[in-house]
């Protein structure tokens, strides 16, 4: 068996355990083993022919699907107003599924609200409004570990190791972080709760290709610590460079799918979606 995180190299955080379960919750049994037991060969969170919309609109998702295996980054990219953002939220639980399901480690979790799944293990950093910016760095931290009732130091401890920087700004006002800094907040934030797999809406919006290049090789650190992540990206290109796994979204359906590489080497996807 080869090793699923080989090919990034084995830097350990130890932000989630080395076998891609993260470290659980308190109130969670143990496991004995990392791998899933209830859907040994399926995705580990997948949201399945979703049709989905906002509360009595129009179905803004037709039959889609985007999904994301264990020790994977996965990511979705397609024009302004495909149905990306409520790909995510479809998938968190804040909306109403018409059609399709939601799967995490082989359960079906359409039923549970965004609070049950965040106990489930899934963390969730939206595209809009993703910090506190009148709380302090660590205050921001301290909020994401709502849901814990355990001493969460080490976690906090993990994240400045991560993000070295927000140490160094942890006193400061979310608020007056530049762009980067703040999409880290985000990051750390859902950090906290140890997911078992990170959903990320566009954690590189409006920062320098400098600062997107870093946070991709953090958001690569923590894909490597065991925790899958399911992201949507406006820089396409590069974001597909590190995806296993790629979608690509037009007007809430499906248009193509693949790994990052076979996307990036279609010339279809090229022409309409990377620029040629
Ligand atoms: N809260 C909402 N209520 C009603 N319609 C919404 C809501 N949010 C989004 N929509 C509609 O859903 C469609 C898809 O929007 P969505 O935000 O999911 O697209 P996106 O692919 O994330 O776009 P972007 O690249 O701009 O972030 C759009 O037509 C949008 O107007
Ligand atoms: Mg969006």
């Amino acid at each position: 068996m080869s090793d699923p995180y080989s090919d990034r190299g084995n830097k350990d955080l130890s932000l989630g355990n080395a076998k891609g379960m993260g470290m659980g919750m308190g109130n969670e049994m143990p496991r004995a083993s990392g791998k899933s037991h209830a859907a040994p060969g399926g995705p580990f969170l997948i949201g399945e022919n979703m049709t989905a919309g906002y509360g009595n609109g129009p179905d803004i998702l037709h039959d889609c699907t985007i999904a994301v295996d264990r020790g994977e980054i996965a990511v979705i990219v397609g024009p302004n107003g495909a149905g990306k953002s409520t790909g995510m939220k479809a998938v968190f639980g804040m909306l109403d599924m018409r059609k399709g399901h939601v799967r995490l480690d082989g359960e079906d979790i359409t039923a549970l609200s965004p609070q049950d799944r965040v106990s489930k293990g899934m963390g969730f950093v939206p595209q809009n409004a993703n910090i506190f910016t009148s709380m302090t760095v660590e205050e921001n931290l301290e909020m994401g570990a709502f849901i814990r009732r355990d001493d969460f130091s080490d976690t906090m401890a993990q994240v400045y190791d991560l993000f070295p920087i927000l140490k160094e700004k942890r006193l400061q006002a979310a608020g007056e972080l530049s762009g980067g800094q703040r999409q880290q907040v985000a990051v750390g934030r859902a950090l906290m709760t140890q997911p078992k797999v990170l959903m990320l809406d566009e954690p590189t919006a409006g920062v320098s290709p400098i600062v997107m290049d870093e946070l991709f090789d953090r958001i690569i650190e923590v894909a490597r610590t065991g925790i899958p992540i399911l992201m949507v990206e406006q820089n396409a290109r590069q974001a597909l460079e590190i995806a296993d796994q790629g979608y690509v979204l037009v007007q809430g359906a499906n248009a193509y799918s693949g790994t990052g590489k076979d996307l990036l080497n279609d010339p279809d996807v090229r022409k309409s979606f990377l620029g040629g």
